[in-house]
This record gives C-alpha cells, sequence and structure tokens, in this order.
C-alpha cells in the first residue's frame, strides 16, 4: 500500500497510548487497518514523568499499529491535550476577481489567511485552525470549493490559540524520539467529536464531554460546527483516587471496585450487595457498601460535570432544539453514568463509540475509549486535505512548531 493512502493518529492519554492507523478509499472514506495499545508508562498524573519510558510506550503502540496492518507509516496527527488555549470563531472573506470566475487554491488559502489575521492581530500565534465551512456567494456547508464559480468566498474558522503547552511540546519530541515525525496536531475534542457525533447531532447542538483519566475534554457543537472547546484537568482517576482514599484500599484494588461494582448514582446502587475486599487489600474492613461507593462517584462526577457546565455558560448553544449530551471517554463506561449527566444538564444523553472495524482482523473495535484516536484519523484527513493547498500563501502552523521547538530544546 503507498503512503499516500494511508492516515495516521496518535493519542496519549493519560492512562493509555494509542495507535491507529487508516487505509484511505477513493472516495475518501478511511477504514482502521491497525491499531495499537501501549500502557502510558512514563506518564504520571497526566504529566510527562519520564521521556525515555514514555518514548518506549509510544513506539510499542506504533509498532503494534503498523504489524497490524501490515504497513510501516512515516507520520502521525497527535491529539492536543493541553488545557491552556483559547478557541475563538472567525470569519474569513475575499472577493473573487474578475466577474464570478472559478475558485481556485490560491482563493482558498488568501481566505484562510483572512479568517486567521483576528488571531494574529493580536499577537498571539495560532496553534490550530479548524476550517468550519465555506461559503460561495452566500451558499454555506461547501467542504471544498476549488473549482466552483462565484464572486465571494467566505471561510468559517475555529482558531486555537496559547502558547503550546510544554507537555505538547514533549509529546512531540517524544514521537520525533520513536523515530516518527508530526503530521500535525489536532485538539483532542475536536477529534473525539469527529469521530462520534452525527451530522445531524452536530447540526442542532451537541455537548460532547469526553471523561478520560486525567482529563476532561468538552466540545460544543452547533451549526455543523465547533462553538467551543475546552480541556479540563480533572478526569475519572480522580474518583479512583476518591474511592482509594474512602475506604483506605490500594489504588489498584480501587480502580477495580470503580470498574466492576461502581454506578454513577447512589440511588442505582440502592439494594446492591456488600463489595468484598480481600484482606491483603485493607487492614480496616473487608467488606464496603456499593451505595457507598456510588456515593463518592456521584459526589466526583456531579464536581465535574457542575465544571462542565460553568464552562459552556455563554457558549451559542441553539436553543428549543434538539440539543443533547454525548458522553465518551473510558470514564463514560460507568454504569449509571447517563442518567446523572440527564439529571445535570436536562437534555437527553447517549455514549458516543466510534465503530472501527479491523480489516482482515475481523475484530470490531467501538469502545468509548476509542473515539479520540479514531476521531484523529478524519479530522487529520480534512487537514491533509486543506494543507494540500500548496501554492497558496496559507501554510500548516507546523513548520513554526518545528522552529519553536529547536529553540526550546
Ligand atoms: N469499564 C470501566 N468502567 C468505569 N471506568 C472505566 C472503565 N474503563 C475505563 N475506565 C476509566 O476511564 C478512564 C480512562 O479513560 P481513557 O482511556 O479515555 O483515558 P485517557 O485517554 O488515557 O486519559 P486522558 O484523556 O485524560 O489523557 C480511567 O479513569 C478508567 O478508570
Ligand atoms: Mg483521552
Amino acid at each position: 500500500m503507498a503512503d499516500s493512502e494511508m492516515i495516521a493518529g496518535l493519542d496519549i492519554g493519560a492512562t493509555r497510548i494509542g495507535c491507529a492507523i487508516g487505509k484511505i478509499d477513493e472516495r475518501k472514506r478511511i477504514s482502521v487497518v491497525g491499531i495499537g495499545c501501549s500502557p502510558a508508562l512514563g506518564m504520571e498524573n497526566g504529566i510527562v514523568a519520564d521521556l525515555p519510558l514514555l518514548t518506549g510506550s509510544v513506539e510499542n503502540a506504533i509498532v503494534e499499529a503498523q504489524d497490524v496492518a501490515g504497513v510501516e507509516i512515516e507520520e502521525l496527527f497527535i491529539g492536543m491535550g493541553q488545557t491552556n488555549f483559547r478557541g475563538v470563531n472567525s470569519r474569513g472573506v475575499v472577493s473573487i476577481p474578475g466577474s464570478g470566475r472559478e475558485i481556485n487554491k490560491r482563493d482558498v488559502g488568501r481566505v484562510i489567511e483572512v479568517a486567521r489575521v483576528v488571531a494574529k492581530r493580536s499577537n498571539i500565534e495560532p496553534i490550530e485552525t479548524i476550517v468550519q465551512e465555506f461559503i460561495v456567494d452566500g451558499e454555506g456547508g461547501i467542504k471544498n470549493p476549488v473549482g466552483m464559480y462565484g464572486f465571494k468566498l467566505e471561510a468559517e474558522v475555529y482558531i486555537v490559540t496559547g502558547n503550546l503547552s510544554s507537555f505538547s511540546r514533549t509529546v512531540i519530541e517524544c514521537v520525533k524520539n520513536a523515530g516518527f515525525d508530526v503530521e500535525g496536531l489536532i485538539l483532542k475534542p475536536v477529534a473525539a467529536g469527529e469521530a462520534v457525533l452525527t451530522a445531524s447531532e452536530k447540526k442542532i447542538g451537541a455537548l460532547l464531554i469526553d471523561l478520560g483519566g486525567e482529563s476532561t475534554s468538552v466540545g460544543v457543537f452547533a451549526n455543523g460546527r465547533v462553538a467551543g472547546a475546552k480541556i479540563l484537568a480533572v478526569g475519572a482517576n480522580q474518583i479512583t483516587t476518591d474511592i482509594a482514599s474512602k475506604f483506605h484500599i490500594p489504588i489498584h484494588a480501587a480502580e477495580r471496585i470503580k470498574r466492576d461494582h461502581g454506578y454513577a448514582m447512589a440511588s442505582l446502587a440502592e439494594g446492591k450487595k456488600r463489595i468484598d475486599i480481600p484482606s491483603n487489600e485493607t487492614n480496616v474492613r473487608n467488606q464496603i457498601p456499593c451505595q457507598s461507593v456510588a456515593e463518592v462517584i456521584q459526589s466526583r462526577l456531579e464536581t465535574i460535570f457542575n465544571l462542565v457546565r460553568k464552562e459552556i455558560e455563554g457558549t451559542r448553544f441553539p436553543r428549543g432544539m434538539g440539543e443533547s449530551v454525548v458522553l465518551t471517554g473510558g470514564g463514560a463506561l460507568l454504569e449509571g453514568i447517563g442518567e446523572l449527566a440527564h439529571q445535570k444538564f436536562g437534555l437527553p444523553v447517549r455514549t458516543g463509540k466510534p465503530v472501527g472495524t479491523i480489516e482482515g482482523w475481523g475484530k470490531v473495535v467501538n469502545s468509548p475509549a476509542y473515539s479520540t484516536l479514531f476521531g484523529l484519523l478524519h479530522s487529520g484527513l480534512t487537514r491533509r486535505q486543506l494543507a494540500q493547498v500548496k501554492d497558496s500563501g496559507w501554510q500548516n502552523p507546523l513548520p513554526k512548531i518545528a522552529r519553536w521547538l529547536r529553540e526550546f530544546f
């Protein structure tokens, strides 16, 4: 298989590193052909604690995905999970010279550049530019306007600004140390939304919550676009720590209890039998009530959902239409989390699972923990197609990132 037909994504999570390789067909559809996962060794509490160890984990995940796919890759799109960024929506407008002529790649580059001026004006380097849609003579929803006829071309973009965090820089360095190149950085909530939201959810309004280990990624989608995004530095591992400290048990025991006996709401655990703790894991008690565990889980989840609510206040969320909440990430596997989210947000809630059938393997991968990873392939493809606008004057920000990296290290 030629390299140009392939696309790869790498999600460096707090608990798990995932690599996915996709094959792109002539109709620009992606099928996952390889997946590799390794525990996030070298990461502690969501930060890089040991770079060589993390590099080894990254390499293992990529090599496993390559082995499954039977191809070698050179570059990957990486999920960007830093918390300190600001996202702004911006619109660029340019006229097409002549009396209604064919739009070319140069015009596309010009209009994106005009939209990006907003961020540049405030002297902050855009670290990601997501083109939401092109509008030709008032007609929106266009993905690629090249070859169309018109007088006026507009681009609706979502610009992620801020300084690339030392975490993001370290992650890039790590991928390079493992012998691979970075094709682009993609904001994690955007990637996750791409993997699990339907076109109609994005259109009528959806709140995406990716509950990971050490972070909660939030994406608000409306009118078919990203309306806002935020990454909070708290995740489902906090629930495990809460259980461990409340019942004086080791972290691994608390994690097992959370997964096997945990309920997101105390009322759901009513009447359930007590949970046995092996005597080597506790010197305080050997049975704990299921409902007490659920109380701890509910309390932490409510805190997280309250933070999410605070973040989305003020974001445009079209009222009176079919808005919904989509939960994803490993934390979405908690029993009853949908009911709690429904209570908190007062909206219909569902669990978002990406579907990836690994070709030739006959294996379906559809865990919510893979949303960001699979979404990186889809967002990456859109990004790659835009980056192919070579003669446009618009450049992908990556060459600059590479320069910052040289200065930084
Ligand atoms: N079956 C399950 N039931 C309950 N919780 C689960 C289950 N499986 C995984 N989790 C929890 O999901 C969290 C990990 O989710 P995920 O794999 O999405 O995180 P990550 O991507 O590694 O982290 P982050 O996104 O914060 O970098 C952990 O807290 C884990 O305990
Ligand atoms: Mg994650």
